[in-house]
This record gives C-alpha cells, sequence and structure tokens, in this order.
C-alpha cells in the first residue's frame, strides 16, 4: 500500500474546463513514487484536460494539485518543470525541420549550462541508443514511431522526477505501441515515476501498477492495474471482450 509521505502527485477534487465550462468534474487522484499510473478512458473523457491541470497548462476552478507536498495548483507549466514535472503532449509536437539532437536540446530549456544539457543528453541516448544514431536526421523524416520516442526522450531532457505521457499510442500500429510501452517501463525503471493517459487501455494497464478509468470528466473506477485489466466493466466498455 501507498503511504502518504510516498506520494509524489496529489490531485484532489478538480474541477476544470474551457471558457467556464467544466468539462472534468471533481477529479481526485494519488501517484506514489515509482509508480506508472494509467489514466485510461474514451475520447473526449478529460485526460487531456486533467494532464494539461496538472501541469499548469491551465488551472482548475476547484480543486487542488499537490507535487511532492507542495500545493502547485496555480503554478504556471515554466514553473512545475522546474520543480520537476515534464509533459508530453498528445500528437508529438516535434521541430519538423530540426535535427532529433536539436528536438532534444530544447526539451532542456530550463537548464543554461552546456554541461548539464550534455549529461541529460548522455543519459537520454543511453535509454534510446537508436536516437543516438539518428541524432543528427531532421525530425521530419522519421517514422511515426520514432518521432515518438523523440517526442518522451525531449519529455526526459529537463530531468523530471514525474513524467506525464499524453497519448502515445496515437496513430502508431500495434507494433509500435507495444515498443513504445517498453520504452516507458525502462524510463520508470530508470527511476521517473509516469503518469500515463491512454485510449488504448489494455496496453495501458498491461505495464501500469495501478489505473484511473474516467468516463466524461469523473473517475469512475480505480484498483490495481491487474484488477481493472480482469474487471467485466473494463474489459467490455475498453477491451472488446
Ligand atoms: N480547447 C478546448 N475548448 C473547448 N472544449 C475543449 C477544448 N479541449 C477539449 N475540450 C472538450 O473537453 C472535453 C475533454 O477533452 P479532452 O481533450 O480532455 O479529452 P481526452 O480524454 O483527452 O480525449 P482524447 O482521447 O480524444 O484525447 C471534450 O468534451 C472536449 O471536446
Ligand atoms: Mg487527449
Amino acid at each position: 500500500m501507498t503511504h502518504v509521505s510516498d506520494l509524489i502527485l496529489k490531485v484532489e477534487n478538480i474541477q476544470c474546463g474551457y471558457d467556464g465550462v467544466p468539462v472534468i468534474h471533481g477529479i481526485s487522484l494519488d501517484v506514489a513514487q515509482g509508480e506508472i499510473v494509467a489514466i485510461v478512458g474514451a475520447n473526449g473523457a478529460g485526460k487531456t484536460t486533467t494532464m494539461r491541470t496538472i501541469v499548469g497548462l491551465m488551472h482548475p476552478y476547484r480543486g487542488k494539485v499537490i507535487f511532492a507536498g507542495k500545493d502547485i495548483t496555480l503554478m504556471e507549466a515554466h514553473d512545475t518543470i522546474k520543480l520537476g514535472i515534464s509533459y508530453v503532449p498528445e500528437g508529438r509536437r516535434l521541430f519538423s525541420k530540426l535535427t532529433i539532437r536539436e528536438n532534444l536540446e530544447l526539451g532542456a530549456f530550463i537548464k543554461n549550462d552546456r554541461k548539464g544539457i550534455d549529461e541529460s543528453l548522455e543519459r537520454v541516448f543511453e535509454l534510446f541508443p537508436k536516437l543516438y544514431d539518428r541524432r543528427t536526421q531532421v525530425a521530419e523524416t522519421m517514422s511515426g514511431g520514432e518521432q515518438q520516442m523523440v517526442a518522451i526522450a525531449r519529455g526526459l531532457m529537463s530531468d523530471p522526477k514525474l513524467l506525464l505521457l499524453d497519448e502515445l499510442s496515437l496513430g502508431l500500429m500495434p507494433s509500435l505501441v507495444e515498443k513504445v510501452m517498453e520504452a516507458v517501463v525502462a524510463i520508470n525503471r530508470s527511476g521517473v515515476t509516469v503518469l500515463i493517459v491512454e485510449q488504448m487501455v489494455q496496453e495501458a494497464l498491461e505495464i501500469a501498477h495501478r489505473g484511473y478509468v474516467i468516463q466524461t470528466g469523473q473517475i469512475v473506477q480505480q484498483g490495481t492495474a491487474q484488477e481493472l485489466l480482469d474487471s467485466p466493466e473494463v474489459r467490455k466498455a475498453y477491451m472488446g471482450l
């Protein structure tokens, strides 16, 4: 069981939306140090909105976000990244004309020393040796799966304690989704806590320790990943079983 002191992230009853209209209605969740936690749910359920609220790209109408014991509810994203939260957004968003290495270095924008950036590059290339081989290649000439790896690696360049991954599987064929998920496990083993949101429910739960099911802006089920994988409701609604 997780203890309060182990918690790296605590989201308390957040309500958030667009132009004053709430789309998430009181979401609460916890992430303990060292975990992979998955938020799964269908299109439009509010997964991205939840992520954006945690990192400070938007602010909740109600509720709190606590990171490593600090209230970050009203903090902006350029400050939460300095605390150790990194967000890999939906849709990769690479700079298509820049090389892999240049894209990666942009992920370290909070550092202004060459040595620090080089150290991060080295660590990232150790995790993703293929990216080292391709470091001078322009991003737009890489496959979808390779581009997703670059986007994840860029998210690591700020040396996060908590990495938020939004819909990594988007537009990837199943074998590549599996590869990307393996990379997430490797990142977690290297000591980074991971919060991942996915429409590909089974794939995400297979690598996660715990999960939350989100439906129309509310958590409708939570448990260990195995409990959710075994749940008749989850299997019926999200796995076509
Ligand atoms: N910029 C926006 N302006 C207004 N409404 C928005 C905006 N972005 C998202 N929404 C709405 O908020 C709700 C939740 O969207 P969100 O993107 O958080 O869902 P999601 O679970 O990430 O979906 P997907 O799996 O398709 O990425 C949806 O009804 C969506 O239409
Ligand atoms: Mg989304």
